[in-house]
């Protein structure tokens, strides 16, 4: 069970999106890292999450990757070495807000596995959740019509067409979205955080 420090008060720091200015429960930090491909669902479970814990009046910050692209890491490519600056900037700011006790919550697809693993090693109750859409589901919804533009050969290094997506070998939650709803989603993040995050 992981516990928050006595001296908690509540308050909220200047992010990309800050979404809790209420008085808080008192619940420790930690990071909920969503993984996945582009198009899984990850920034709309984690909206729900969200929605969830401010509802709760957690203390809860959401480092989107679109956003943190938009604010953050404007001007980067998604090289590899790139990806590695971008992820590793939203882990910065994920640990430092999880490290003050925010539930800091980050939707990147941050493809690489060794570089997760390194966040983990380097962030106070790294949560890592594989939003697990297959390929091919997230090719046919192509919400943001960008797997249509990859495959026209518009978007180069596009993630899980040219450019490597390496799935969680051991993730805190894995996370079918196939015939789910986004809530149904969200209620498993929620289950887990209720068995795992001591609130007073
Ligand atoms: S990451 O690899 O650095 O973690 P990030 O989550 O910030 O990626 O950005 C992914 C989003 O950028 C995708 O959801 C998609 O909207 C857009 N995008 C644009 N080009 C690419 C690409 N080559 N590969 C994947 N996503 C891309």
């Amino acid at each position: 069970m992981i516990t928050a420090p006595v001296s908690q008060t509540g308050y909220t720091l200047g992010t990309i999106q800050a979404v809790t200015i209420q008085p808080s429960s008192n619940h420790a930090g930690c990071c909920l890292w969503f993984t996945g491909l582009s198009g899984a669902g990850k920034s709309t479970i984690a909206n729900v999450v969200v929605e969830q814990l401010v509802e709760r009046r957690w203390k809860v910050e959401l480092l989107d990757g679109d956003e943190i692209r938009e604010h953050l890491s404007k001007g980067l490519t998604f090289s590899k070495q790139d990806r590695d600056i971008n992820v590793r900037r939203i882990g910065w700011v994920a640990k430092v807000l999880a490290r003050n006790g925010v539930v800091s919550i980050t939707a990147a697809i941050s493809p690489y596995r060794a570089l997760r693993d390194e966040l983990r090693g380097e962030i106070d109750n790294f949560v890592e959740i594989h939003v697990a859409t297959p390929f091919e589901v997230c090719e046919d919804r192509d919400v943001k019509g960008l797997y249509a533009k990859a495959r026209a050969g518009e978007i180069p290094n596009f993630t899980g067409l040219d450019d490597p997506y390496e799935a969680p070998l051991n993730p805190e939650l894995r996370i079918e979205t196939d015939g789910r709803t986004p809530e149904e989603s969200a209620a498993e993040v929620l289950a887990w955080l209720d068995a795992n995050i001591a609130v007073s």
